[in-house]
């Protein structure tokens, strides 16, 4: 049975669901975990997650396909980059295996909340572990928690296949051989103020430059960039502090490998970008959502697939990566799960 609720206006917000994944680390190991009806978590007001944001996350999606079942899409990915994260932050790795069977748990408990297919609404999975013991000096904790928490989601932008409006940022997002590769929540709190900034002035997101030169792209706020070339090639930004998009890597796998595209994957210039036919944020939240216009301080970079609707590359890209999450189409081996 699915919920009554208004699954086509869903915005991107949360909506408490009953079941969440709980674990903790305590005395060097993960407890077994369980399922928990409490939402709430009760933690030393000198938890590291507090005092020096030694917390990761993850986000994705469980999709009700066309012939009814539930599935997820490429949820090791996810488990293997938590645990990158979580290693580049002190933190224990929660084993992947764990991690994927956790995420299972969570949505069959949840199953109800899983929204009709057809809908335009998914539901998003939250992963998060955070430092839950005292720390004073600038160290890692000891003790941590892994929760896994879902909520049903409509597109992240609204107006959903309406091109967008981005500009170019002033503010850097991740440093050079800092943590932009990783879904560190630091990251995203450094990127509160200018994306309050970009929404005031107008603007749908950022596009943030590479802080060394601010001549390369690197990403937004919260996806990848896909940029589509005149002559039809996906083009990709290639940085060490971008987030390696499980969404994006499996585009540029469905470009190549279904359509028979031409795929690049290499440091892109803002310079270039006026030259290119298509643009398109890419991640498990914004899907691919596809991007009008770019505002770089005043001079305005109008894309050629307009502001009414995706570009047709992108568009096919889009159609044939849903059409695989939602059973419409075959997946290549491994990318959904079903949830029984
Ligand atoms: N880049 C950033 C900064 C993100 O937060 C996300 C979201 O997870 C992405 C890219 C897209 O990654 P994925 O496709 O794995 O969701
Ligand atoms: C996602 O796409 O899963 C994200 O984490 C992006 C955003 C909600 C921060």
């Amino acid at each position: 049975m699915t919920k009554e609720l208004d699954w086509s206006n869903l915005g991107f917000a949360y909506i408490k669901t009953p079941f969440r994944y709980v674990a903790k680390f305590r005395g060097g190991k993960w407890s077994d975990g369980e399922l928990t009806t409490d939402d709430t978590v009760t933690i030393s007001e000198c938890a590291g997650v507090l005092q020096y944001a030694q917390t990761c996350f993850e986000g994705l999606k469980a999709y009700r396909t066309e012939d009814g079942r539930i599935v997820t899409f490429r949820p090791d990915l996810n488990a293997e980059r938590m645990a990158q994260s979580a290693a580049r932050l002190e933190m224990p790795v929660f084993p992947e295996d764990r991690f994927v069977c956790a995420v299972e748990r969570v949505v069959a408990a949840n199953r109800q909340f899983v929204p009709p297919y057809g809908s335009g609404a998914t539901l998003y999975i939250r992963p998060v572990m955070f430092a839950s013991s005292p720390v004073i000096g600038v160290k890692p904790a000891e003790e941590y928690e892994m929760r896994i928490f879902c909520t049903p989601v409509g597109p992240y932008f609204k107006g959903g296949a309406k091109p967008i409006t981005i500009r170019v940022s002033d503010f850097d997002r991740a440093a050079p051989r800092g943590t932009g590769h990783i879904k560190a929540g630091l990251n995203y709190a450094m990127s509160l103020h200018a994306i309050v900034d970009a929404h005031a002035n107008g603007y749908d997101e950022n596009m943030y430059l590479d802080p060394a030169t601010r001549s390369f792209v690197e990403e937004t706020g919260g996806a990848n960039f896909l940029f589509v070339t005149k002559d039809g090639t996906v083009v990709t930004p290639k940085s060490d502090s971008i987030l390696p998009s499980i969404t994006r890597r499996s585009l540029c796998y469905v470009a190549e490998k279904i359509l028979g595209m031409k795929v690049e994957h290499r440091p892109v210039r803002l310079s270039e970008v006026k030259d290119f036919a298509e643009c398109g944020l890419c991640g498990t939240a914004a899907v691919i959502s596809p991007v009008g216009k770019i505002i770089d301080h005043g001079e305005e970079i109008c894309l050629p697939s307009g502001m009414d609707e995706m570009g047709p590359v992108t568009k096919k890209l889009y159609d044939t990566l849903t059409g695989i999450q939602m059973g419409r189409l075959p997946a290549p081996e491994g990318w959904v799960r079903e949830i029984k």
